[in-house]
Parts: C-alpha cells; structure tokens; sequence
C-alpha cells in the first residue's frame, strides 16, 4: 500500500514536472544546458586533473624540473575548465530561479483570478484560510522541484557520460562505477521515500499553524472579551509544538542520510585506489587514468545530490499541486449572456422575481440542500421603491443576493426590464444593478478610491455628489485628508455607521438603475437613514440622485413607512405584501416583528441616554463571562 502510493506519487511527481517544463520550455532548455555544461566540465576536469598529476606533477617530482610552458599550460587549461564551470553554474542557477518563480506567479494569477470567477456557493464552501494557502504556500510547493530539476537532469547525462568515460578508461574502473552510482541513486530515493510523509506532515501543520495564529488574530476581540487568552495560546502552543517535534524528525531523518551520501562516494574512491593500483601493477591503466577516475569519484557526490533533492520535493509538490488544481478545475462558474440592457434611456429599472426556488449547495456533497426560498415572486416597478420584511433567516439577504446575480435560481426567473439576468453581459448588469450588502466591506485604500473602484467616469465630482446622498459627506469632509485619507485595515478606522455610508456611496457612485439596500444602513440612526431613503426614491429625490428603483431590507418603522410597498417573508416564502398600513392591520406576525423591533430600539436609545459605561450584553453571552 505505502509503496504503491510512493511509486503513484512519483508518476504524478514527474507529471507536474513535465507540466512545468511544458509551459517554459525555452528558459529549462537554458538550464539544462547549464546543468549539463556543469556536468561536462566535471568529467572533464577529472581527466585534466589527472593529466597535470600524471604528466606534469610526477615528472617534475622525479626529475626536480618543470618546463614553464607545460605549467602554464596546465594552469590554462584548468583556469578554462573553471569559466565554463561558472558559466554553467550561472546558467542552471538563472534559468532555474527565472522558471520555479515565472510559474509560481503565473499560477498565483491564475489562482486567484479563478476565485473571482467562481461563483459565491463555492466561496462558501471555502475559508479564507484555504483560499490564501492555496494561493501561496500550495502554489509554492507545487513547484519546489523546479528549482533543482535542471541540476538533476543534468546530473543524470553527467553520470552516463562519467560510466562511458570509466570504460573507456578500464572496465574494471567502470565496474566499481557501476556499483557506487546506482546505490547512490538507491540511497537517494529510499531517503525521499522515507521523508515524503515527513515533509508532508510538516507542511500540513505549518498550515494548521497559521491558520490557528490567523483565527485568534482575528477573533482578537472575542478572545479579549471572553478572557480566552490563556486557552488560545495553549491552543496555538500545542500545535506550534507539534510542528516542532515532526521538523525534528526530519533533521533526525536527514541527520542519518547525509552522512551516508556523502560516505558512500568516499568508499567509492577507496575502491577505486584499490582497484586501481592492482590494475597499475598489472600496467593496465596509467598514473594520469588512476588519478583521474579517483577524482572523478571525489567530485561527483555533490551533483548526485541533485537527484534526491527532487525526490524529496516530489510529495510535497503534488500535495501542492492537487490543491491548486482543486482551484482551477472547480467549476459552476456563472457564464453570463450577451445582452445589454438599453443604458440610454436611464430611467429606473424594473426587478420581478418569478416563482423563484432556490437552496444553498450542501456542506456535504452526499447531502440535499435544504429549500431556502419557494415560489418567491414580486415585482419592483420602475421608479418605485420596496421594502422587504421578515424575521432573522427569512432570506431577505439570500433575495438581495439573486436580484443582482451573486447566485442563480434553481427554477424561476430573475428579470431586470423583462431580461432574464442570466442573459445579461457582466458590464451591463453591474451597471444597471447595485447591492449594498449587509455586512460592508472597506478597501485598505483612500475614501476616493473605495467610492470610485476605477470605473471609468467617476470623478471627484461624482465621489462628493454619491458622499451627498449617502450623508457621508459630513464626515469624510472632516477627515484629516478628506478623500485622500487611508480608511480600512491600515488606515483610520470608520464606525459601523461610517462604513455602511461608505458603501452606499460606492453604489451610488455607479448610478444604478435598481439599488438593493440589504439592511444597508442599520448602524445609522433613524433620522439619518430616513433622510437617505427619501434622499433617493424618485418622488422625492435630491438633485443628482440615481434615477433608480429601491429593493430596501428594513425593520424600523420610519424606512418602511417610506416605501411604495412592503413585501413580507418568513420562511423563504412571501406571507403578504401591500403597504405598511394595510399589513399591519392584516398580517399578525408583520406586527409582531416590527413592533418588537421598535422596542428593542426605544430600549437601546433609553439605555445610551444613561451614558454607556454599562453596555449591555446580549442575552446568552453571561453565562460565558460568569464562568
Ligand atoms: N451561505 C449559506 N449556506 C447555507 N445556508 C445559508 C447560507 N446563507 C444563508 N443560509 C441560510 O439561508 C436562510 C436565509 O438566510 P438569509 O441570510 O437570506 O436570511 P435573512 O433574512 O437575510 O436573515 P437576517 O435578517 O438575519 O439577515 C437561513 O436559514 C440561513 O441559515
Ligand atoms: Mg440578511
């Protein structure tokens, strides 16, 4: 079992080499050339050695004279062979750096650009974790071999060349040669073999790792707050530690082969002076022949090494490499149609929503996803605003989601101006639709940027005029650079309400024909939120806003109350829909729902009205802080 994997993981090992090789050809040619100019000039510099001993040292030494000429010679010719030597080390070496690094940032690119391509179901079967290793360390691995791989191929047209030289030197020579050569190369692949599933634990802890340090670093808060200190950085120790102990075993491991390989060629030139001088007694072979072939045996140990290296990677590379395939060859990617909508006339879009179906793929593949909405239909009239209505989980979001194609229907249709969006080119959905989601999300760049995102005829202008709408132009006024400032990770950090007005801007700054607000401005208060809905709804639009339809999730009365009609869901279903009034006097559960919602809010305004040095803890999380 174990050596039929070793034996799979080789023909798949050399299959991804032969990949590389098949996608920079031209740079590996250069390298091997390198390699085998490298390799050439060992062999040939054993026989030069081997000369200058055997024809110019001894003599001198038995007749106390050397000519000038010859020692020049000698000193020429080995200054040669030492260029060449360079100019193949400097070959290999540029041409194996200039491939291994060409093919990890094109596969970095193409990871990620298959990311955006794929479809939001397969991000969320996927963590952050996973999608950043793949993208680095499994992109890395994948092509660890390469950076030996010529130096290998070279060695091995090095060790055919030095067989063919020892017979022709003498076949008892060769015999030793034939001896010492393959049980190198036996040493080299038992030591790979015996080190694969070492590296390919370590390489699966020094993920767990960080994965482990990335989790506490970003639940920093919650681990804070919930005095989980102790118990992460045990968490994180543990692992840590066991990194340790598997990267010991492989020094332990590599501690016992070394010493061997580099053994093994030294008994072979002890063979050799043995061989040789009973073959120099029987005047077969020549002082210049014996010196050479016991050099040669000295100087080839180092290059045979190249041949284990890449065995060694070998499991770790396709390890890698299986990874980054899982990437490119996901599929489900939403292929969009060839349809523009009609941009010139810029009034507002209309949204209708068919008998819309749709479940989220299961977490397992055997599993059935579970229905989260059924028979959804409704329409957003052009210029006319909707809120959408209904308890935690109801699918308001999931709604949001397909109304500007995040995801796709099982069954039923999704139209903008009668148009199926799965016919739609990209660029026309993305500037006839907009989605505010409900958690925002802010570049680590300036406001500017973060408003504008490079699209085309968005100037600092526009910026001001969607900060305007969004009531966000107060503040970014009031920021040490204005639109210049750095907001996000690195830069000053905004309030909740500050990033969700930020986002709005951005969606405004398209000029969408449909806006989907998904809960959008929550962390604004009331007043605020209801002076951007009618900042924008057609009817009492400020000057310069987006002639757009309004699909809003909401919960606080004054936002529904400006809306044209309100749809209710619970369940993924549309229990009922008409204006605020009229299902308030008809459907109990909307009732319910708003009205508790606007206790919780008079509560949580009574409450801050106290001063906030008390904050109150959601229910649920006392009994952990009571531990
Ligand atoms: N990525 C997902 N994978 C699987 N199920 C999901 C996913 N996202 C949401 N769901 C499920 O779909 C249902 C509807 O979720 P959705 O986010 O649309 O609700 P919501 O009405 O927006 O809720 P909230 O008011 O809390 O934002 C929920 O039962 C939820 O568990
Ligand atoms: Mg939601």
């Amino acid at each position: 079992m174990a050596s039929k994997t070793s034996r799979d993981v080789l023909g798949r090992g050399l299959g991804v080499l032969r990949q590389a090789i098949r996608e920079q050809p031209r740079i590996f040619t250069i390298a091997v050339v390198g390699s085998v100019l490298f390799g050439g000039m060992i062999i040939v510099s054993a026989r030069v050695v081997g000369t200058v001993i055997g024809e110019v040292a001894l003599p001198a030494i038995e007749r106390g004279e050397v000519g000038a000429g010859t020692l020049a010679l000698a000193a020429a010719a080995l200054f040669g062979i030492s260029v060449l030597r360079v100019a193949g080390i400097f070959g290999r070496r540029l041409g194996a750096g200039y491939m291994q690094y060409r093919l990890q940032a094109s596969y970095r690119r193409r990871v990620t650009r298959r990311y955006l391509e794929l479809p939001l179901s397969w991000h969320h079967r996927n963590s952050t974790g996973t999608l950043l290793s793949n993208a680095n360390s499994d992109v890395e691995a994948a092509w660890y071999p390469i950076a030996p791989l010529p130096f290998a191929v070279g060695t091995l047209v090095m060790l055919v060349g030095a067989i063919v030289s020892l017979f022709a030197t003498d076949w008892a020579l060769a015999l030793v040669g034939l001896a010492v050569f393959p049980a190198l190369f036996a040493l080299n692949v038992v030591y790979s073999r015996r080190m694969a599933p070492r590296q390919a634990r370590a390489q699966r802890l020094r993920a767990e790792v960080s994965g482990i340090a990335h989790e506490s670093f970003d639940g920093a808060l919650v681990v804070k707050t919930m005095g989980r200190e102790a118990q992460e950085t045990a968490r994180f120790a543990g692992r840590a530690g066991e990194l340790r102990d598997s990267l010991i075993a492989v020094g332990r491991l590599r501690g016992v082969f070394d010493p061997l390989l580099e053994t093994l060629p030294s008994l072979g030139t002890l063979a050799v002076l043995v061989v040789g001088a009973f073959r120099l007694r029987q005047g077969a072979i020549s002082v210049t022949e014996l010196v050479s072939v016991a050099f040669l045996f000295t100087v080839l140990a180092f290059p045979v090494r190249a041949i284990g290296w890449v065995l060694a990677e070998l499991p770790r590379s396709v390890a890698g490499w299986d990874r980054v395939r899982r990437v490119l060859d996901a599929t489900g990617e939403m292929p969009y149609g060839q349809r523009v909508l009609d941009q010139t006339s810029s009034g507002p879009a209309t949204l209708t929503f068919r008998d819309v179906h749709f479940s989220y793929p299961p977490a397992e593949a055997h599993q059935a996803g579970a229905q989260v909405l059924g028979e959804v239909g409704f329409t957003v009239p052009a210029g006319r605003t909707v809120a959408l209505v209904g308890p935690t989980g109801a699918g308001k979001s999931t709604i949001a989601s397909l109304a500007v194609r995040l995801v796709d229907p099982d069954s039923g249709t999704v139209a903008v101006d009668g148009v199926d969006v799965r016919e739609l080119t990209a660029a026309s959905l993305a500037g006839t639709v907009a989605l505010v989601a409900q958690v925002p999300f802010v570049f680590d760049d300036t406001v500017r940027a973060n408003i504008a995102l490079d699209r085309s005829g968005i100037d600092d202008e526009a910026v001001w005029a969607a900060l305007r709408l969004a009531e966000a132009d107060g503040f970014v006024a009031a920021l040490p650079d204005g639109l210049d400032t750095m907001v996000g990770e690195r830069g000053t950090s905004l309030s909740g309400g500050q990033r969700q007005r930020l986002t709005l801007a951005r969606a405004l700054a398209g000029r969408p024909r449909l806006l989907v607000l998904d809960d959008a401005t929550s962390a604004v208060d009331p007043r605020v939120e209801a002076a951007i809905l009618a900042g924008l709804r057609p009817s009492t639009a400020q000057p310069g806003a987006p002639a757009a339809s309004i699909l809003v999730v909401a919960y606080r009365r004054a936002t529904i109350a400006l809306a044209d009609e309100v749809i209710y869901v619970e369940q993924g279903r549309v229990i009922a829909r008409g204006t605020h009034s009229e299902l308030l006097a008809t459907v109990p559960g909307y009732v319910d729902l708003v009205t508790a919602y606007e206790q919780a809010e008079a509560e949580r305004a009574q409450e801050s009205a106290y001063g906030d040095e008390v904050a109150p803890l959601p229910s649920g999380l006392e009994i952990e802080v009571d531990r």
